[in-house]
């Protein structure tokens, strides 16, 4: 069954917020192309809100317990929890395992991924670091990647302009960010797709007001990529839940 995850990290929860409103674009038509839910439906669909349910940040337990696995070969994940050893770390691991098997059953993430302060929001960073313990993404029988499959689609929000060739290109550690983690996780490079808007404060700074139709130009041309990669991503795909 085709399995969708998806993920909103922007501080802003009102309608003013573009990531979250193309992400939802991704979703519904996602859902569409995928047919009816319920019990005889043909998709999973998961949401989570990262700004009205976030990830609670890294504690010493979650080190304690990743340096220990790291000294012992990181063992796969079925094994982990035979290496806690304190309440705390169970806690822990409880939080993060879950996190891990959603993006483990979904075989299509879509996130949105608003530029703050030149990266990603605080949000969505928390999310990223549970997730990104280590080796509980390698086959124990192959020593693959388990994410080798998994498609990711970032709509990559920013109210200024960092496209090639723009003066703050060099300043864009939001993109490039997303790419080597999820690549590093071992999500191939033909699976993770970025769509980007770029001037999304043009309607709202002073200065910035000329830029406001290709502000407009951005946002259409990222609504109709969204539409098309919602429709296409994912299709045909089958997954288990972990
Ligand atoms: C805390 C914060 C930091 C931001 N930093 C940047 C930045 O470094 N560069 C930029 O172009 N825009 C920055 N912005 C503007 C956002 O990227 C822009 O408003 C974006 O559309 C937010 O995503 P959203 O519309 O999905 O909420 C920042 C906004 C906030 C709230």
């Amino acid at each position: 069954m085709a399995s969708l995850l998806h993920l909103d990290s922007s501080a802003n929860r009102s309608d003013d917020s573009v990531s979250r409103e193309l992400t939802s674009l991704f979703a519904d038509t996602w859902r569409a192309a995928h047919g009816p839910t319920g019990e005889c439906g043909r998709y999973r669909y998961v949401y989570r809100d990262l700004a009205a349910d976030p990830v609670r940040p890294l504690d010493t337990a979650y080190c304690t317990l990743g340096r220990r696995l790291e000294r012992n070969g990181l063992p796969p994940l079925a094994d982990v929890g035979t290496w806690i050893r304190s309440p705390a770390e169970e806690r822990e691991w409880a939080l993060t395992r879950s996190l891990i098997a959603g993006l483990l059953a979904a075989d299509t993430v879509v996130i949105g991924a608003p530029m703050y302060n030149f990266s990603v929001s605080a949000l969505l960073k928390a999310w990223i670091d549970r997730v990104g313990f280590p080796g509980v993404f390698t086959d124990p029988d192959t020593g693959a990647s388990l994410l080798r499959a998994t498609n990711v689609v970032v709509i990559a929000t920013r109210g200024g302009a960092y496209g090639p060739g723009t003066p703050r290109e060099a300043w864009d550690f939001q993109t490039p960010y997303l790419r080597t983690y999820f690549g590093k996780q071992g999500v191939t490079e033909e699976n993770i797709h970025f769509v980007s808007v770029e001037m999304t404060m043009a309607g709202v700074v002073p200065h910035l007001a000329h830029q406001q139709s290709s502000a407009a130009d951005s946002l259409a041309s990222a609504r109709a990529e969204v539409t098309a990669l919602a429709a296409t991503v994912g299709r045909s795909a089958s997954r288990t839940a972990v």
